[in-house]
Formats: structure tokens, C-alpha cells, sequence
């Protein structure tokens, strides 16, 4: 009895994390998230999500019901309200559970017309997830079950060090900044058009332009393709400072990415990362993943 408990106070604390990138990112030591049910590792992930922003685990063996059910202790509630939820119905029954794939629910590769498709190659452009959302998405959960033989990496942009990187003038000129974020309008740019009643359960949303954080953690850039104005600045003006600041954003010392496996569940922050999915030939090759996302609600976890 007394060796059993052993273990299991030297399984909490046994997670360790090797930083992937000069500022951010980290790879977990090997962890079954399914079965993490003990508050001090849930507290020790949330902390080195603070530091790190992203975190890779590999290795995981996970159904829907058990991503969900560790996203949820992880982190609190679960965002829904999804572009895809908005297209049409999801194949794993639970609009938490967002289908992240080429594949319909027959388990074919969706067409190069498909709307999903075009929906789902939206994610190669710059975003967070949910920012055109109120509350927006806090922790991004993704992943992967059926990976193609050919690369297909996310790439993620650390924006704590991209905003620590302004010049002092740019700092003050943006300090209590708002901007609209619209999956809408980023979708227009891509080609891709909602029609008026889809449109009508997306208006967007607005979110400062700073992010600030309760606790010690460093101020950081909140940024998307779905920002499309500055609600103090006249339309243009407005563009032209969003795309000055995510050029910025993404230049390559900011940036860095994952290379999957299947079994790998990668978390980020979506509050001080921007990411994208990188082109494959996805009308070749299957790629399915599934992610859940927080809320970014009250109350945050103790970090
Ligand atoms: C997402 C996303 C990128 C990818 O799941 O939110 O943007 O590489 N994914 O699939
Ligand atoms: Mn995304």
C-alpha cells in the first residue's frame, strides 16, 4: 500500500517538458491524457502552458468522449459554435468535437469543390481559433488520428515575443486598440461565401488588440485573418495597421512548427499563439484530426 502511493505521488509529478524553439513551445515527457485525472499534473500542464504557450504529447490513445472529458478538466467549458457546426452536421455527434479532416461522414475524401474542404483549407491562413466568437477560444486541443504519408504541419507564431518585439512608438499607438474579427470576411478573402443565413449565426466579434493577462504573464499580440478592422480607426487605416502587424507576426523568428504523428495531441493558447495548417494534397491523401477548444471564460485556472 505504502509502495503504491509512492508511485503515485512520483507519477504527478513526473511530466517534464523540453522546449522545442528558442521562445515557446515544448514537448511533453510521456503522459496517458485519457487516464490524467490528478489535479497536481493538470496543474503542472496549465503552468507549462503558461510558460510555453504550445505543448506537444505523443503518444496518446484517445476516443472523442475522452479528448472531451480531458479538455474539460483541463480547462472548464468547451466552445461549440463552429463555421462547421454552421455547414452541416458533424460525424462525431458532439459539435465540441471539431472534425478537423478532408473526409465526409461516408469516410471519403471530400471533393476539391466540397464546401467543407474550402472551409476546412481556410486553416491555411493565419488565425486563432473562435476570435470571431464571444467568449473567443482559450486552449486548443488537436488531435491526431489518421496522419498522410506526405508532410502536413501546423505552424504556430509565438505573439508574446512578437509584441515584446515592437518598437515602443507601435506599442503606444496600439495600447487599448480594438479589433473586429469576422470568419466571414476572412472566408470572402479566400473565396469561400456563407450564405446570408450562415453569415447571420456568424457576426464576429471584438477583442482588444493587447492581451493582457490577471496573473504575471507576459502582454501578448491577439491577432487573426478573421480581424478585418479597428473599431477607433476609419476602415482603411485600420486594414493597413492589422496587416503591418501580422506581417510582423510571422516573421520566421516568431515561428515554428509541428511535424505530426498519429497518437500526437498538441495543446495551444490561442490567446498568445496564431497558427495555420500547411498545404498537402488533400485530395489525395486522408488527414483527420479532431480538435476541442475551451472558452476563454472566468475562472481561469490557477497557473
Ligand atoms: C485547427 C487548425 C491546423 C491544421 O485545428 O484549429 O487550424 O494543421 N488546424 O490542421
Ligand atoms: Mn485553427
Amino acid at each position: 500500500m505504502a509502495d503504491l502511493m509512492a508511485e503515485q505521488v512520483r507519477y504527478q509529478h513526473a511530466i517534464s517538458f523540453t522546449p522545442l524553439h528558442r521562445t515557446f513551445m515544448a514537448q511533453a515527457s510521456h503522459v496517458d491524457l485519457g487516464r490524467l485525472t490528478d489535479e497536481s499534473s493538470l496543474a503542472a500542464i496549465r503552468a507549462a502552458m503558461t510558460q510555453y504557450g504550445v505543448l506537444v504529447f505523443k503518444g496518446q490513445n484517445l476516443t472523442g468522449q475522452q479528448q472531451v472529458a480531458f479538455a474539460q478538466r483541463l480547462d472548464g467549458q468547451l466552445h461549440r459554435k463552429t463555421s462547421a457546426a454552421v455547414l452541416g452536421k458533424n460525424r462525431y455527434g458532439d459539435e465540441a468535437i471539431t472534425d478537423i479532416s478532408n473526409v465526409s461522414g461516408d469516410g471519403d475524401i471530400l471533393s476539391a469543390e466540397d464546401r467543407r474542404r474550402i472551409n476546412g483549407i481556410s486553416n491555411r491562413i493565419w488565425h486563432t481559433d473562435a476570435s470571431f466568437e464571444s467568449p473567443a477560444g482559450r486552449y486548443s486541443m488537436l488531435y491526431a488520428r489518421t496522419i498522410p504519408p506526405v508532410r502536413a504541419d501546423t505552424e504556430f507564431a509565438d505573439m508574446r515575443t512578437a509584441y515584446e518585439k515592437l518598437d515602443e512608438q507601435t506599442k503606444e499607438l496600439i495600447d487599448g486598440l480594438d479589433a473586429h474579427h469576422s470568419i466571414v470576411y476572412s472566408r470572402h478573402i479566400m473565396g469561400f461565401d456563407f450564405s446570408p443565413e450562415e453569415a447571420a449565426r456568424l457576426p464576429g466579434a471584438v477583442h482588444p488588440l493587447v492581451r493582457r493577462f490577471t496573473d504575471s504573464t507576459r502582454p501578448s499580440l491577439y491577432l487573426a485573418s478573421h480581424a478585418n478592422r479597428i473599431m477607433q480607426w476609419p476602415i482603411p487605416e485600420g486594414r493597413l495597421l492589422l496587416k503591418d502587424l501580422m506581417e510582423h507576426c510571422i516573421q520566421r523568428e516568431f515561428v515554428h512548427f509541428h511535424e505530426w504523428t498519429q497518437g500526437d495531441l498538441v495543446i495551444w493558447d490561442n490567446r498568445m499563439t496564431m497558427h495555420r495548417a500547411r498545404p498537402f494534397d488533400d485530395v489525395t491523401y486522408k488527414r483527420e484530426l479532431t480538435r476541442v477548444t475551451t472558452l476563454d471564460i472566468d475562472p481561469v485556472p490557477v497557473h
